[in-house]
């Protein structure tokens, strides 16, 4: 969507926040890293800060439970090599981050999206009803809180959801990497609920340093075993360099995190502040023509705001030959001046919705969103 955007519009497409990192980074500069390779599981104190990073009163994470990667992408990719065996089928939220997907496939796998609730967090039901469809399932992945809608999952559900991945003998991978980020209230974890499956973690969101690529794996020594074997034969450790960033800035944690959340409620504000609209509207698309008021969650958390695309659009469904929510977020590139990423790109259930970033720059927030509320006051 950014190639192609005029030179003026303002990009609420890219996933990735815009505040810098409070200046912890610097501090660590007396400890100069060791350029060596170190060892193939990482820098002994990252991993220890990790599970004491990870560990809660009522879940204590051993640094053997703890698998450090490239980002969580990495951790992603190690873990359905290892786990995901060719011909069988992968569970993944539809509409849900892209990589899913395209990770199944490398593997020889198949991707069968499940459904999201009506404001776009697990429902349970959906997914329990699609594991029992998919007998030859060999992973199932959750996102919470969700790209691209922000919608979270609850205590009870993620406790069936794991009780009926251990009942089937299939992996449960709990993407978590914008838990930290919530405004209103800490969003339930898989660990609260459940010693099973892995919970994922990374530097790239909450402690909005991305381009270090660090991020981690929290499971069972057993179940990290074969992916820490792929993770190695791809890439050895991540950069010792980012380690040694990395491990400075979790040390920071209690500053930098509270800092990071008041950045995501000031960009929250600000979308209730210019266009509450975009928050309180809109319809979804059940298919057939039918469609239901959009239910939303009260609860912000992430940094994405999943937009309906407005009432007075819902029944075009094409477009000179393009689907209706691809021309509609062109049409707000181009003559709106406001990138966003259709829902489409999530999956085919991402259809009537639009993806708006809420992580870049304040001041580009603000302006986008004084450029896209018209369009959902027409
Ligand atoms: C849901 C989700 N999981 C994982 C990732 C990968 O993050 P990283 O590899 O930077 O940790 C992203 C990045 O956008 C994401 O949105």
């Amino acid at each position: 969507m950014s190639l192609g955007a005029p030179e003026s519009a303002v990009d609420l497409g890219l996933g990735e926040p815009g505040w810098p990192v409070p200046d912890v980074v610097g501090r660590g500069g007396t400890r100069a890293p060791s350029l060596s390779y170190g060892p193939n599981t990482s820098d002994p104190a990252l991993v220890r800060a990790v599970a004491r990073y990870a560990s809660t009163p009522t879940c204590d994470v051993a640094p053997d439970g703890v698998m450090v990667t490239a980002g969580s992408q990495a951790a992603l990719f190690a873990l359905f090599q290892s786990w995901v065996e060719p011909g069988s089928t992968v569970l993944v939220p539809d509409p849900g981050f892209v990589a899913y997907p395209t990770l199944a496939r490398m593997c020889g796998a198949t991707p069968v999206g499940y459904p999201l609730g009506a404001d776009g967090g697990l429902d349970d039901d959906a997914l329990v009803t699609a594991l029992a469809e998919q007998p030859h399932t060999s992973l199932v992945v959750l996102n919470h809180p969700a790209n691209p809608t922000g919608g979270l999952a609850s205590a009870p559900a993620l406790s069936r959801v794991a009780e009926a991945c251990v009942d089937q003998g299939v992996l449960l991978v709990s993407d978590e990497v914008y838990a930290e980020l919530w405004v209103d209230r800490r969003p339930a974890s898989l660990r609260d609920v459940s010693p099973a499956g892995v919970v994922l973690g990374s530097m790239s969101k909450a402690f909005a340093a991305p381009g270090l690529r660090i991020g981690w794996a929290l499971g069972a020594p057993d179940v990290l075993a074969p992916a820490r074997l792929v993770h190695n034969a791809m890439t050895t450790a991540p950069s010792r360099l980012s380690q040694a960033a990395a491990l400075t800035i979790l040390e920071a944690a209690d500053e930098v995190l509270p800092a990071s959340r008041a950045e995501v409620r000031a960009r929250w504000d600000a979308v209730d502040r210019i266009a509450p609209r975009l928050r309180t509207s809109g319809h979804r698309f059940l298919g057939d023509g039918h469609q239901e008021p959009m239910s939303r969650t009260a609860e912000r958390a992430g940094f994405y705001l999943w937009l309906p695309l407005p009432d007075h659009l819902a029944d075009s469904t094409e477009h000179d030959g393009t689907p209706s929510t691809e021309a509609f977020a062109l049409r707000l590139r181009d003559e709106g001046g406001v990138t966003t990423i259709p829902g489409t790109a999530f999956g085919e259930r991402g259809e009537g919705f639009l993806r708006v970033s809420l992580g870049g720059p304040v001041d580009d927030l603000e302006e986008g969103l004084r450029r896209l509320a018209p369009w959902w006051e027409a």
